[in-house]
């Protein structure tokens, strides 16, 4: 590296970043949907940003959080999973002041039949989005992050109350936008018959101009640059997922930032390796610690069929036959796998891994057994 030292990294391992990319299209969707709702003509239709763990869903619910503030909406915020998912909406919509919302009360004592939670579900929506706007807000967005860990019963009431909406306010301004895995869109379409009238987005991995744009973006707001080399490598390394990109971005650049610069080279690239490597794996051994049985037989399978074919990606019949199992038993363990992360299906009836150098660490794993 040459030319000026900087400071602290820009990069944001672990944490949520300034500079999202590479989700234009799905941000500007949901742009596009509270400006409806802002100009009244709402069509509350919940939008889920569905993915694998890490690849950005709750960075693009926080960047459309910061946008619904923008639009002078009152916003809401709910992890699911925290508490009974109907008690959370309530306290997430309580009045700012502290003062408690008048269906609060009923909603934390209502253990009664669905039917009726999801009528206070719905009066919870009515009500703060009418104490939105006679506020002089253009009305209410609620966000419901890891979607796939509310409790079915309040996920129950929740999709009910949105079709009790659609048909008694359909002019109400209020916006729902949730993220989770993948295997959300199982939970919600078995609680709710009226399911497959949300919205569903999948949040995929990042490009490699994307990856490029993750690494380059941070470090341009400190007029520091990376060589075309030193980027080829760093995406080769990290693929599109944005947590490694952060982690190798990040100490690249204090292995960079020692010698003072400009401009991250492929050897600043290097350097910054030993650190990464070190902590990718821990990532690694910590997934395979997590693994079931089932999963780990899967993973090695895997592994084994993408060394002996020299192929990127593996059928899944192949993988059963070499499991000596049917294809339909793989069903549950593959989508856990998918879920965490860990493996993808890059066409119809096949499997490849999705982290770079994960096949690597299984074969090593393997071979220690
Ligand atoms: N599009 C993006 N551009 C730049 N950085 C990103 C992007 N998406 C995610 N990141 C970074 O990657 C990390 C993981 O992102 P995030 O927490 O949004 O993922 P997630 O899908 O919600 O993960 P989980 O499944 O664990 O909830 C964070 O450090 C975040 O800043
Ligand atoms: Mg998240």
């Amino acid at each position: 590296m040459s030319g000026v030292a900087t400071g602290r990294s820009p990069y944001t391992p672990g944490r949520a970043t300034a500079t999202i990319v590479g989700r234009a299209s799905e941000l500007d969707r949901a742009r596009k949907e509270m400006s409806f709702i802002a100009a009244g003509a709402p069509s509350l239709r919940p939008q889920f940003f569905l993915g694998p763990r890490g690849v950005g869903k709750t960075s693009v619910l926080m960047a459309l959080q910061e946008t619904a503030e923008e639009m002078n909406f009152v916003t809401a915020w709910v992890q699911a999973g925290e508490a009974d998912l109907v008690v959370q909406l309530a306290e997430a919509l309580s009045p700012a002041d502290g003062g408690p919302a008048p269906v609060n009360r009923g909603a934390r004592a209502s253990s009664g039949p669905g039917r009726s939670r999801s009528r206070t579900v719905k009066d919870l929506f009515v009500s703060a989005a009418r104490a939105a706007t006679g506020a002089g807000a253009a009305g209410v967005i609620v966000f419901v992050d890891d979607v796939h860990h509310a409790d079915a019963e309040g996920l129950a009431a929740f999709a009910t109350a949105v079709q009790l909406i659609q048909s008694e306010h359909p002019d109400l301004p209020l916006g729902i936008f949730c993220a989770g895995l993948s295997c959300a869109l199982d939970v919600v379409t078995e609680v709710a018959p009226y399911a497959e009238r949300f919205q569903y987005d999948e949040i995929a991995y990042l490009d490699d101009a994307h990856a490029r744009d993750v690494l380059l973006q941070p470090a341009a707001r400190w007029n520091v640059g990376w060589s075309d080399d030193a980027l080829d490598e760093a995406v080769q390394v990290c693929g599109g997922f944005p947590p490694f990109l952060h982690l190798l971005g990040e100490e690249v650049w204090t292995a960079a930032t020692c010698a003072g610069g400009a401009t991250i080279t492929r050897d600043d690239v290097q350097a910054g390796r030993v650190a990464f490597d070190a902590a990718r794996h821990d990532f690694f051994r910590a997934c395979w610690s997590e693994a079931s049985d089932d999963e780990r037989d899967m993973l090695g399978a895997l592994a084994m069929a993408l060394a002996v074919s020299g192929e990127p990606w593996v059928r899944v019949r192949d993988l059963a036959a070499n499991l000596s199992t049917a294809t339909t038993a793989l069903g549950v363990t593959r989508q856990r796998l998918i879920d965490k992360g860990l493996v993808e299906s890059p066409a119809r009836g096949c499997l490849a891994f999705t982290l770079p150098g994960f096949a690597e660490f299984v074969h090593g794993v393997e071979g220690d057994l």
